[in-house]
C-alpha cells in the first residue's frame, strides 16, 4: 500500500513538474476536484479523444453481419431545459448515499465503504476504503486479537443499521461512529438568464447521454442511420463529488465519451454482449495491459435506477491496487430514458422499423401484428467512459522507475501513437552547421508528427527531458549528418541508437506511429 500511495505521488508530482496536469487557480489556493491540463496533458488528453472517436464515429467496429455499423456523433449543450434531468431521474434520485464518520468527521460514499464482519457474529466489524482492507486487518489482530480470515468481507450497503453500532470506522478505534446513509444530490445548480429563481434554475449536465436521448428523433428524422445505430458523444460533465479524491479519478468537472446504442429490445442482449468485447478491445488498443483490466459484473443492489444490466471495465490503479477500480460502465439501460422523455415532453419517442415489417410482411404475419411489432421504442446499450480518467489509466500504465537508469530514473512508456510529442529533434550541438539542418528537419515533420526542437543543454539532459514526458523517439543531428547525410535515433524505452538515413526519419517513425 505504502508502495502504491508512493507511486501516486510520483506520478502526480511527475504530471505538474512537466506540464500534464495542475490544480485548478493555484495561485488562489485551488479548488477541491477540479483540474486544469497543460500543454502537455491537453496532447495526450486530445490524442486519447481522437482516438475514441475514430474508433467510434469514424471507423466504427464491423457488426455481427461483417458490416461496419451505424454510428453518427453529436455534440450537444452543457445546459438543458431542466425538466431533461427530472425526466432522467437525476432531479429526484441523483444522489450517493453517504456516511459521515462523528467522531473523525470523515464522510464516505456508503457504497464505497467496506466492512470485516466476524463469521461467528461476535464483536466488532471493521471498516475500510478500497485499497486499504490491511489497515483494517491490522486493527482486527491488534485491538480485537482475532485472525483476519475469521471474517467476511462486505459492503456496507449490505449491512443493517441495527449493525452499524458494531462498526469501527476507517479512521477511528471504537465502534459506532458512522451515521445512518444521506442521499447527497450531485447535480450543480446554476440560473438562466437575469432573475435567480426557483423558475429560472438550471442544471449543468452530469453526464453527456442525456443530450443524446433528446435528438434520437432529430438523428432519425434527419440522418440515414436506421435501428439498430449508435449517437456518441465527447465532452465535459460535471458532478458535486462529496468526496473528490486520487488525483483525476474523481473530479467535479470532468470529460466523458459516451455512446447510446439503439437496438431493439430483442437484440439488446447481444448487442450488450458485443460491445463487452468492443471495449474491452479498445482499451486493450491504448496498451493498457490485460492483467491490469477486467470486467465486473454489477450486483442487484449496485445497478442506477435505469439500468437492468451493467458491468464495468475496471482498472487496477495503485491507489486501489490490490482492488480494481472503475474504469468505464457499459449498461443496458432498456427503453427508460426515451419512454420517460416521451411522457414528460409529451413528444413521440418510439421508432417505425420498416426493414421489420417488410420481414415481417414476407413471413406471413398478419397486418395488425405487423403494425403493433414495427413500432416500438427501442433500448439502450450504453458504454460510457472518462476521458479525464483515460489519461489517469495511461499515465499510471506508462510509469517507470528504474534506478540508475542514465539521465532520468523516471520516464513514461506511453505507446508512440499517444504520446503528447512523437519527436525531439536535437542538433548535437548548436553550432557547425547542426543547428540549420534540425531545423529544417523539423520543419519539414512537424504538420506530420507533433516535434519538438531543441538545440539548448547538453544531449544527455535533452534525452532525459523526453523520456520524462514519454517522448518515443529522439533524432541527433551531428558531425556525421553533415557528411553522409545520416542521424541517429534513440528510443525511449530501450535507449536504444541507431543511425538512419536523413530523407527516412518520416517513414521510420510513421511505421511505430501505426495501431
Ligand atoms: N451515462 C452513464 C454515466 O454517466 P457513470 O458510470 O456515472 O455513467 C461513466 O459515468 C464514466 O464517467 C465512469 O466510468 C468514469 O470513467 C467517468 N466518471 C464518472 N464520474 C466521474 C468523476 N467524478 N470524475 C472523473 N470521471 C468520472
Amino acid at each position: 500500500m505504502a508502495e502504491s500511495s508512493n507511486v501516486m505521488e510520483q506520478i502526480v508530482s511527475l504530471c505538474k513538474r512537466r506540464g500534464f496536469v495542475y490544480p485548478a487557480s493555484e495561485i488562489y489556493g485551488g479548488l477541491n476536484g477540479f483540474w486544469d491540463y497543460g500543454p502537455l496533458g491537453v496532447l495526450l488528453k486530445n490524442n486519447i479523444r481522437d482516438h475514441w472517436w475514430r474508433n467510434m464515429v469514424l471507423s466504427p467496429p464491423i457488426g455481427p453481419d461483417g458490416h461496419p455499423i451505424d454510428m453518427v456523433g453529436i455534440d450537444t449543450a452543457i445546459i438543458q431545459n431542466p425538466k431533461t434531468w427530472v425526466a432522467s431521474g437525476h432531479v429526484g434520485g441523483f444522489s450517493d448515499p453517504m456516511v459521515d464518520d462523528r467522531e473523525s468527521k470523515q464522510r464516505y460514499r456508503a457504497d464505497h465503504v467496506m466492512v470485516m464482519v466476524p463469521k461467528d457474529k461476535q464483536g466488532n466489524a471493521f471498516a475500510f476504503l478500497p485499497g486499504e482492507q490491511e489497515a483494517a486487518e491490522k486493527k482486527i489482530k491488534r485491538d480485537a486479537r482475532r485472525n483476519p480470515t475469521d471474517y467476511d468481507v462486505v459492503s456496507l450497503m449490505t449491512l443493517a443499521l441495527d449493525q452499524y453500532g458494531n462498526i469501527v470506522a476507517p479512521a477511528t478505534k471504537s465502534p459506532g461512529t458512522l451515521t445512518e446513509p444521506r442521499a447527497f444530490n450531485l447535480m450543480f445548480i446554476t440560473y438562466v438568464g437575469a432573475l435567480q429563481s426557483d423558475d429560472s434554475k438550471a442544471y449543468l449536465r452530469p453526464e453527456t447521454a442525456q443530450g443524446i436521448f433528446l435528438n434520437f428523433k432529430n438523428v432519425v428524422d434527419t440522418t440515414r442511420v436506421k435501428v439498430p445505430f449508435g449517437v456518441a458523444q465527447i465532452g465535459k460533465s460535471f458532478r458535486n463529488e462529496v468526496t473528490p479524491r486520487n488525483f483525476i479519478f474523481r473530479s467535479r468537472e470532468f470529460e466523458q465519451m459516451e455512446m447510446e446504442w439503439f437496438c431493439h429490445p430483442d437484440e439488446a442482449r447481444q448487442w450488450y454482449e458485443f460491445w463487452k468485447v468492443e471495449r474491452m478491445n479498445w482499451w486493450r488498443s491504448l496498451g493498457v495491459k490485460e492483467s491490469n483490466l477486467r470486467l465486473r459484473d454489477h450486483e442487484e443492489t449496485e445497478l442506477s435506477h435505469y439500468s437492468k444490466m451493467t458491468v464495468d471495465i475496471e482498472y487496477l490503479y495503485p491507489f486501489t491496487a490490490p482492488d480494481y477500480g472503475e474504469l468505464e460502465g457499459i449498461a443496458h439501460r432498456g427503453c427508460f430514458d426515451l419512454t420517460q422523455h416521451q411522457e414528460n415532453s409529451g413528444q413521440k419517442l418510439d421508432y417505425f422499423d420498416q426493414d421489420l415489417q417488410l420481414k415481417l410482411k414476407e413471413q406471413g404475419v398478419s397486418a395488425e401484428d405487423i403494425k403493433a411489432k414495427s413500432r416500438y421504442i427501442p433500448n439502450v446499450i450504453e458504454p460510457a467512459s472518462g476521458l479525464t480518467r483515460a489519461v489517469l489509466v495511461i499515465l499510471c500504465e506508462a510509469y517507470r522507475k528504474e534506478p540508475g537508469r542514465q539521465g532520468t530514473e523516471e520516464f513514461l512508456s506511453i505507446k508512440p501513437q499517444f504520446a503528447p510529442i512523437k519527436l525531439g529533434i536535437f542538433p548535437l550541438v548548436n553550432k557547425e552547421g547542426m543547428p540549420e539542418v534540425a531545423e529544417k528537419l523539423y520543419l519539414e515533420l512537424r504538420r506530420d508528427f507533433t516535434c519538438e526542437y531543441d538545440p539548448k543543454q547538453s544531449i544527455g539532459k535533452r534525452y532525459a527531458r523526453m523520456d520524462e514526458i514519454g517522448t518515443p523517439f529522439c533524432i541527433t543531428i551531428d558531425g556525421d549528418t553533415l557528411k553522409d547525410q545520416t542521424v541517429t535515433v534513440r528510443e525511449r524505452d530501450s535507449m536504444a541508437q541507431q543511425r538512419i538515413a536523413l530523407d527516412k526519419v518520416r517513414s521510420y517513425v510513421a511505421e511505430r506511429m501505426r495501431d
